[in-house]
């Protein structure tokens, strides 16, 4: 992990650290610490290419945890995926909320280890693979639809689960009027390298088929 972080960012390098506002999860990310002004024009374009999302605790997917930990009974005992699961911080959320199962999913490989490593620090049990299962009870997403191009995950996910939770910040209204508001949570990318104050509100939409 380290040494993908340091392809994209050769002067970063990755630091366990507990969640602010999160207290109860640990995540190995990149160091808080890291330099916020410009980058170099080759750093810029590789970071462009291959983004290591999986280093940061995006403010969503810290929205998320935080609801899990606070009301339970969304997951308690049930099978949840965490798709785009990055560095693993809803599922890992959903686990120690009490859910009897939970996969991770993620096309990054890299944010694939980033889950286990993290589920290992927390102690928590997660599966973690590439390819949606085929049916769970309640599927996570959260700070996935950074991408139009995403947009289609969300009737990909009602497919796959009987409920879903989204957690996004960059998207305030979704195109299908099934999923409904449930709140917001404000909530910023962790480390906040400066540039993700605008995104410092998390809007929670809830779908149950
Ligand atoms: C901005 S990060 C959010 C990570 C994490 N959920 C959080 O809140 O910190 C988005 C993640 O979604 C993953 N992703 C993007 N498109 C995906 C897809 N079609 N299926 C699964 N994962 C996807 C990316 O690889 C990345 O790890």
């Amino acid at each position: 992990m380290q040494q993908s972080l340091r392809t994209t960012l050769p002067m970063a390098r990755l630091e366990t650290t507990r969640l602010p506002a999160v207290a109860e999860i640990e995540l190995a990310l990149i160091n808080a610490d890291f330099p916020t002004g410009p980058l170099p024009q080759e750093v810029m374009q590789a970071v462009i290419a291959e983004p290591a999302y999986w280093a940061f605790c995006w403010g969503s997917g810290l929205a998320l945890a935080r609801f899990l930990l606070d009301e339970p009974s969304w997951v308690q005992g049930k099978v949840v995926v965490d798709l785009g699961s990055g560095s693993g911080v809803a599922g890992i959320a959903a686990a120690m909320a009490g859910a009897a199962q939970v996969i991770a999913c993620d096309t990054d490989p890299f944010a694939r280890q980033a889950t286990t490593v993290n589920a290992a620090i927390n102690q928590v049990t997660l599966e973690v693979t590439e390819q949606l299962p085929p049916l769970c009870d309640v599927l996570l997403m959260a700070d996935v639809l950074y991408n139009q191009r995403n947009l289609p995950l969300l009737q990909l996910a009602q497919q796959h689960a009987r409920q879903v939770l989204v957690a996004d910040s960059r998207v305030t209204t979704l195109p299908d009027p099934s999923y409904v508001e449930l709140t917001t949570i404000d909530a910023l990318t962790y480390p906040n390298l400066g540039e993700f104050d605008e995104f410092a509100t998390a809007h929670l939409f809830h779908w149950r088929g």
